[in-house]
């Protein structure tokens, strides 16, 4: 009797621990790591505004490994989602804007979503996971969801308006929910209908429009951001000695009207008026904590239902924002401010503790970290032609750090930003105390090396700001002659494992504090 009771136990610890783990995938628009659980361990970004209001993301991160220094592979939503939900980078998808569907320019590539469907999950979509449009992501990419996906009937009501930022009145909102809103309610819904069958794996995604402008949020959450508290950046100059291809004239926020009513160019060295600066902060920390909020009630459904001990969740924003450091605005570029973003992921069981690391990590990483901290098949290193190759990745997991095996890490990560019309593309590269770009041209998805268009080296140890690019200074030619060597030989290059690893050591040149 005790032997069949001892064996049932067993039986169900077994299938306890092969149930397969479910995936609630959150997604936040144009979100810089500007969350207050970054404040609290760190000096990102230059403290210039009030403490951010984001409890929800916060206590999410303290049980949470949280990649404190976490790169976008391109910084603007299309390229950077396409790479991040194929697991390759832009010169592997060719999705460089906002119209390009990896499956007709790229490949035929096997997404994250598509991946855990095909392994028998239950895959839903709703809001923005894809970059939505004309061509874009081919609607949503059904090929990549079980069930129909899902947009607020709203999201049309909301893009009519042109402001950059508003407040909205609650008796509006009741009138016509935020597109936000409903995604949260969707999401909910579906929270609750999932659990009637647990034995039915879930992939969910869940894609938040906020902060993204225009800055729109229900008008309360201005109430966090006092203007008389709102800081405005110190450095509203561009850097010096910044080549001129660096920068982008942000034609994003000055086509919004009461932008443009101030005939601002966007050149190098104007900015937008003190008073403005100030309103559009506000209007993004607002929108954050609006976010931040229709995000805990979704995570806080999960619990509810039961579901928590058995969910993954991962959260992540497409990229970083500039909100008037160097005059800049938008995203648009390959500086610190654009590259940087959030990302975390919480495996219960794991990293219920919570983990900071302060790794160097990539976008591309997500998708091979969710596939083995959810026990699937893992994903091969993609060839060097990964044309025909459904699945694959070009990034790694982060498995190794979240268990803590030691060993080594790459030391380097990549990120690219073409102008004039991907006839120029600008490749950076981060490494542990240096910024390095270089502007060449670009044909056929390569560069061209030997055609430069400017060259630039931020030191971050004296300079995390960028506000001083030394890349022609005399004191720092021996490491960027390595930085260049590292960011030429590109990403696999940096891989630990990789047979041809070069391990430089540009971080470890003395610091030139006279220049
Ligand atoms: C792309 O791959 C999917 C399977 O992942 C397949 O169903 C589809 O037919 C393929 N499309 C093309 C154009 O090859
Ligand atoms: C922008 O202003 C800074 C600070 O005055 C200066 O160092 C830099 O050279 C200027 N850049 C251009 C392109 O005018």
């Amino acid at each position: 009797m005790r032997l069949l009771l001892l064996s049932t136990l067993l039986c169900l610890a077994h299938a306890q621990l092969h149930k397969p783990k479910n995936v609630l995938f959150l997604v936040a628009d144009d979100l810089r790591p500007q969350l207050g659980y970054f404040q609290d361990s760190a000096d990102f970004p230059t403290p210039v505004h009030p403490r951010m209001h984001t409890p929800s993301l916060d206590s999410l991160a303290k049980r949470s490994f949280v990649s404190r220094r976490a790169y976008v592979q391109q910084a603007v939503c299309s390229p950077s989602r396409t790479s991040l939900l194929t697991g390759r980078r832009p010169d592997t998808t060719h999705v460089y804007d906002l119209e390009s569907y990896w499956r007709k320019v790229g490949g035929n590539y096997t997404t994250l979503p598509q991946y855990f469907k095909q392994q028998g999950y239950r895959s839903i979509g709703m809001g923005k996971i894809f970059h939505p449009g004309p061509l874009a992501s081919g609607n949503d990419d059904p090929i990549s969801w079980t069930d129909p996906y899902y947009h607020s009937e709203e999201e049309q009501h909301w893009t009519e308006r042109k402001h950059s930022w508003y407040a909205v009145p609650e008796a509006e909102r009741q009138a016509h929910p935020l597109p936000d809103d409903q995604i949260a309610e969707h999401a909910i819904n579906k929270i609750k209908e999932l659990a009637k069958d647990p034995s039915q794996p879930f992939f969910l995604a869940v894609g938040f429009h906020k902060p993204h402008l225009p800055f729109i949020f229900p008008e309360k959450f201005m109430d966090l951001y006092p203007s008389d508290r709102v800081n405005v950046p110190d450095n509203i100059y561009a850097p010096r000695n910044m080549p001129d291809i660096a920068w982008s004239k942000y034609g994003e926020l000055r086509s919004y009207t009461d932008i443009e009513e101030l005939h601002a160019s966007g050149d190098i060295n104007t900015t937008l008026p003190i008073d403005v600066t100030r309103d559009l902060r506000r209007g993004y920390y607002s929108a954050i904590s609006y976010m931040d909020h229709l995000l805990g009630t979704v995570v806080d459904e999960l619990m509810n239902q039961g579901l928590g001990d058995n969910t993954i969740i991962s959260f992540w924003g497409d990229h970083g924002w500039q909100l008037g450091e160097h005059g800049e605005w938008c995203k648009h570029t390959n500086f610190e401010l654009s590259t940087h973003a959030p990302m975390m992921v919480s495996i219960p069981g794991m990293t219920d503790a919570g983990m900071v690391s302060e790794k160097l990590t990539e976008f591309v990483d997500l998708f091979p970290t969710l596939v083995d901290a959810a026990g699937l098949p893992t994903m091969p290193l993609c060839p060097a032609d990964s044309t025909k190759t459904e699945l694959c990745r070009e990034g790694e997991s982060w498995m190794p750090l979240i268990r803590g095996d030691g060993g080594q890490w790459k030391d380097r990560v990549f990120s690219q930003y073409p102008r004039d019309n991907s006839k120029i593309m600008g490749y950076t590269m981060r490494t542990d105390r240096f910024r390095y770009t270089e502007w060449v041209k670009f044909r056929d998805y390569k560069p061209e090396w030997q055609k430069l268009f400017g060259v630039e080296l931020y030191d971050h140890k004296i300079d995390p700001e960028e506000n001083n690019n030394v890349a022609a200074a005399a004191a720092y030619a021996p490491a960027t002659k390595q930085l260049s060597a590292q960011l030429r030989a590109g990403w696999r290059s940096a891989r630990p494992d990789d047979p041809r690893s070069v391990r430089y050591d540009a971080d470890a040149w003395p610091i030139f504090q006279h220049l």
